[in-house]
Formats: structure tokens, C-alpha cells, sequence
């Protein structure tokens, strides 16, 4: 999960790296009094996990309060890079000496850390590691040690920082790989790090990727999670813990297992390529092995309540979960749901207990279930039954 910038200024906070003073508005009013409290002059800047922001225009010093307003009124609600700024974030302006860069990262290729550092920052760090890679130092950190002072030292010394300025420089790489370790990051980037008029060193920006396979040791990240840019239906089938993925297209698509599943994507695809509307797949969703008669309901139901879903393509290998389970699935499924099963189905099973499978569906026989031997004739008639609803 990515972080906002404010959302990393706190947690850099806590850690005792030095940050600016700053408040997150959502209207304009509110950026304006968050200026009255932290005194003029002031940055706006666009909340958005994408960077680029100041480019972009995203970024607006003022000096006046009308300028707060007429900045946040600018920044609220632009675009960029795709992402809408919903919210801006009022910092205390700072009297910037000089512009540095930091991050620590995830390096899976060695199995340690990466440390990147130059005392050229704030500018566009592709371009620098580009066109001067000598001017980015960069160092492997041993995951078991993490960044300790020495590295540090030796970090701050390479990068060709001022004897002057090593020792606070070196203090603050530190705390940042405290927050990188002890908040299970896979990315701690501070681009800028400033020195100000003064000779302090502060994390003018921050940006932080927390590792998700951590956040079983984490439920203060509960708090962290932004909904706001994320579809509904996704939103809805995460809280159902389902792998789903929506899509623009017309054909409910749930499957067993990840490879199926987006095998089952491309058939669909094709099979619609030369129909009516071109009927192609709504969605990806993994219900996994071992789903249960639940787990398939609340597949379907996600699915079903994709008003643009006109058809529904259920393909299952039964493995582990034998056939005749998963058509006991789909049974219960229909029953659970029904007055709210009202698309068409077509199921295509195979592999373990098949032939039971298919019996316990013919059985059922219910009107909106057709059951379809081959993979490729399933996509086919699911495709067909969506141009036909189109
Ligand atoms: N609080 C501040 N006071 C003074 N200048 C600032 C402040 N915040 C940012 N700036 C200036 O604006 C520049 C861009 O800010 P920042 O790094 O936060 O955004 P960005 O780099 O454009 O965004 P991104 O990191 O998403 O690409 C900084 O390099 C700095 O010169
Ligand atoms: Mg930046």
C-alpha cells in the first residue's frame, strides 16, 4: 500500500525525522484556516499516490491567504497523472539552502536493501541517475543489520555531502530506516531532503510503500486505507477477502485458481471478438481452491451486481475441490442468491468427479444454468448470451 504524503509525514513524525508542520484540507475554506494557524508563507500540495506533482502544477507557494484560496481552488479537483486530488495538504513554507535526495528500498534481486543518495534532489531522479549516475551513490544495506550509523556515515561521506553537514544528514538517514524497518516498508523516499536557511535538515516530501504481506502485524494500517479512488465493487469484494479485478466489459468471468482465470479472460475475448458489441470480460475473479458453497455466492454476487454484466461464465477445474463440490456451490449459490441471480450462466467444468458434477447441475436444472463441456464453446455461448442482452 502506498501512502499519502501527509500519511508519511506522520509516520516520519513519530520516528523524530524532521518534518514541516502541516494540515490536510479537503475544501478550500479549510486550507485557507490551516494557513491562518501555521502562518504565511505556505505550500499547497496535491495528495496524490503519483508523482510529478509539482510539474504538473500541483504544488503552489503562497503568500497571502487569498493565495491559499485561489491555489487549493486550482489544485482540488485536477487531475494528474489520472489520479483526481481530492485533498491538499497545507505545509509551513521553508526557507530551502539546499536540495538532496534519499530513498531506501527493496532490492529482491540481492535480498537486501538499496540505499540511493545524492546531494542533487528535488530535480527528476531518473534523469539525474540518467545522464549522472556517478552523482547517485547508492548501497546495498544487509536486511539483518538495517541502516546503522556507520553505514550512514558512509552513505553521507560518498554522496559528497560538506563535513559540516555529514553529522545531521548521517542522524536523519537513520531514523528513516527505522521508520523503513520497523514499519515493514518496501520503499522510503525523501526527494527532498532540505537543508534551510538555518543549517536544519527536514523531509520535505516523503514517499513510503508499506509491504502488504506485513499488514497481519499491523491493524493500525486499517487506518491508512484510502477507498476513495478504488471501484466500489472492488472495495465490496475485498471486504469479502475475493481476488477481484473489475474490468469494462460485459462477461462475468469466475474461475479457479489465477492461471484459469485469466486463460478464461482471453477466451472470452476472443470468442467475442466477432459478435454484435464485441462482448468481452467484466471482471477477473479468483475464488481459489477449496471454495465453499459461501465463497461462490459472494463471487456471484459481486459479479451480479455489475450492472454491466450481461452473462456470467463460470469456468472451474476441479482439483482439491472435486466437481461435485463446486456444483453443490453453484446450487447453494443460486438458492442463497435467488431472486437476485438474474443473468445467465454457463458453467464448464472439468478434472476431478466431472462426470458427478455435471449430473448435480442437470439435476438442478434451473433455467438461467447451462452447462457447457469445453472451455472454448463456454466462452463462446456465454459471449453470445451477453451480445444477446446487449
Ligand atoms: N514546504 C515547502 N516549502 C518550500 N518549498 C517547498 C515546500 N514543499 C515543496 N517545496 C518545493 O517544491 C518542490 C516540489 O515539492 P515536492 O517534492 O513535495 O513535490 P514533487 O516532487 O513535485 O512531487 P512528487 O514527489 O510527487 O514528484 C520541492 O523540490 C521544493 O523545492
Ligand atoms: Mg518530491
Amino acid at each position: 500500500m502506498d501512502l499519502f504524503e501527509f500519511q508519511a509525514r506522520d509516520l516520519f513524525d513519530e520516528y523524530g525525522v524532521p518534518v514541516l508542520r502541516g494540515s490536510v484540507a479537503t475544501t478550500a475554506e479549510q486550507a485557507r484556516s490551516a494557513a491562518e494557524r501555521l502562518g504565511l508563507p505556505v505550500v499547497v500540495k496535491a495528495q496524490v499516490k503519483t508523482g510529478g506533482r509539482g510539474k504538473a502544477g500541483g504544488v503552489k507557494l503562497a503568500r497571502t491567504l487569498d493565495e491559499v484560496t485561489e491555489h487549493a481552488e486550482a489544485i482540488l479537483g485536477m487531475d494528474i497523472n489520472g489520479h483526481t486530488v481530492h485533498q491538499v495538504m497545507v505545509a509551513e513554507g521553508c526557507d530551502i539552502a539546499e536540495e538532496y535526495y534519499f530513498s531506501l528500498l527493496l532490492d529482491r534481486t540481492n535480498r537486501s536493501y538499496l540505499a540511493m543518495c545524492s546531494v542533487e534532489g528535488g530535480v527528476d531522479i531518473e534523469t539525474l541517475a540518467k545522464e549522472s549516475p556517478e552523482k547517485l551513490v547508492r548501497n546495498q544495506i544487509d536486511p539483518l543489520v538495517g541502516l546503522d550509523r556507520d553505514t550512514a556515515d558512509e552513505i553521507v561521506a560518498e554522496a559528497g555531502f560538506r563535513p559540516e553537514d555529514r553529522n545531521r544528514v548521517a542522524r536523519v538517514l537513520v531514523q528513516l530506516g527505522r521508520v523503513y524497518r520497523r514499519e515493514d516498508c518496501t520503499l522510503v523516499e525523501v526527494n527532498p531532503l532540505v537543508k534551510d536557511a538555518f543549517g536544519d535538515i527536514i523531509a520535505l516530501d516523503g514517499k513510503v510503500t508499506l509491504d502488504d504481506n506485513a499488514a497481519f502485524r499491523h491493524p493500525e494500517w486499517e487506518l491508512l486505507v484510502d477507498d476513495s479512488s478504488t471501484d466500489p465493487l472492488e472495495v465490496r469484494a475485498k471486504s469479502k477477502d475475493l481476488n477481484y479485478v473489475k474490468l469494462d466489459g460485459n462477461v462475468g468471468v469466475i474461475g479457479n485458481g489465477a492461471g484459469l482465470v485469466m486463460s478464461t479472460l482471453d477466451v472470452v475475448a476472443k470468442a467475442g471478438e466477432d459478435l454484435p458489441g464485441h462482448p468481452h470480460p467484466a471482471n477477473f475473479l479468483d475464488i481459489g481452491g477449496g471454495a465453499s458453497a459461501q465463497v461462490m455466492a459472494n463471487g456471484l454476487e459481486i459479479i451480479l451486481a455489475d450492472e454491466q454484466v450481461k452473462s456470467v461464465f463460470v469456468n472451474v477445474f476441479g482439483g482439491i475441490t472435486a466437481c461435485n463440490e463446486v456444483a453443490n456451490g453453484i446450487v447453494h449459490a443460486m438458492r442463497m442468491l435467488g431472486d437476485k441471480a438474474t443473468k445467465p450462466l454457463v458453467v464448464r467444468l472439468d478434472g476431478n468427479a466431472v462426470e458427478v458434477g455435471r449430473a448435480i447441475l442437470e439435476e438442478f436444472d434451473h433455467p438461467l444454468v447451462t452447462v457447457v463441456d469445453t472451455m472454448d464453446a463456454a466462452a463462446r455461448k456465454a459471449a453470445e448470451l451477453a451480445a444477446q442482452e446487449a
